[in-house]
């Protein structure tokens, strides 16, 4: 059985990516940063598809949990052989308001994180000459948000750092894409103010909001044999935003 690990699992768009997989067969671990009842909801809903599920409590920008991560996942069930890099925090505000601290947070758990998380999951993968790597970005990687100069440069981040790790392991069998979603309907979005949500929603061809699923459906594409010729690449799942 195959070893799909998700960071930020315990909710939103990482806790339905977890599911699908389960339902697709793959053994699931997934990380949270703060709330274990959410996790372990999670990892119920993964186990009714017959797959082994754990949780660990780990923050991704720490090189040591993350090391510590990885090491307890290949104890309990074997090698990585799907990473989702889906952890992220916004700490949004206008640029000469922002600190240096909401700056470095966002850059820390965003980008840096998953520098970490790829860099531990990327042996095992080599030696397996197969794996799947999933980049979380966001389509204001792509575009700018204003208000976002943080969140943007760390997702921004993420799709150069996606291309290039995808150079460097294609000829081993590893995969490394990432998936921008547009407006994505979380606990990340809930708390933006209703004059912002109508302006999206303006902006969206498909005219509705995306739901996590819709994001959790392209993931599982990529993880499959079905993207097995696809690397480097950034899928926008945005309804046309
Ligand atoms: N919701 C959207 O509209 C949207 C749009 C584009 C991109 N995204 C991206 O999708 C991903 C998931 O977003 P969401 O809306 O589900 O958010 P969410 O806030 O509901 O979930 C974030 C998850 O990340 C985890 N997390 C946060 N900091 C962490 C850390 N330091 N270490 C480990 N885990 C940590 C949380 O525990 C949680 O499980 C994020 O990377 C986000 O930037 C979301």
């Amino acid at each position: 059985m195959s070893v799909a690990l998700i960071t930020g699992g315990s909710r939103g768009i990482g806790s339905v990516i977890a599911e699908q997989l389960a339902k697709d067969g793959f053994d699931i671990a997934i990380c949270y940063s703060g709330n274990e009842d959410a996790a372990q909801k999670t990892i119920e809903a993964c186990k009714k598809h017959g797959v082994q599920a754990m949780y660990i409590k780990a923050d991704v920008s720490k090189a040591d949990d993350v090391t510590a991560m990885f090491t307890q996942v290949k104890e309990l069930l074997g090698p990585v052989d799907v990473l989702v890099n889906n952890a992220g925090i916004t700490k949004d505000g206008l640029l000469l308001r922002m600190s240096e601290e909401d700056f470095d947070k966002v850059i820390d758990i965003n980008l840096k994180g998953t520098f970490f998380c790829t860099k531990a999951a990327i042996k095992d993968m080599m030696k397996a000459r197969h794996g799947r790597i999933i980049n979380i970005t966001s389509i204001v990687g792509v575009k700018g948000n204003a208000g976002q100069a943080n969140y943007s440069a760390s997702k921004a981040g993420i799709i150069g750092f996606t291309k290039s790790v995808a150079r460097e392991y294609g000829a081993k069998g590893v995969t490394v894409n990432a998936i921008a979603p547009g407006f994505i309907q979380t606990a990340m979005t809930d708390e933006l103010p209703e004059e912002v949500k109508k302006s999206y929603l303006s902006q969206i061809p498909l005219a509705r909001f995306g739901q996590a699923e819709d994001v959790a459906n392209a993931a599982v594409f990529l993880a499959s044999e079905k993207a097995s010729y696809i690397t480097g690449q950034v899928i926008e799942v945005t309804g046309g935003m």
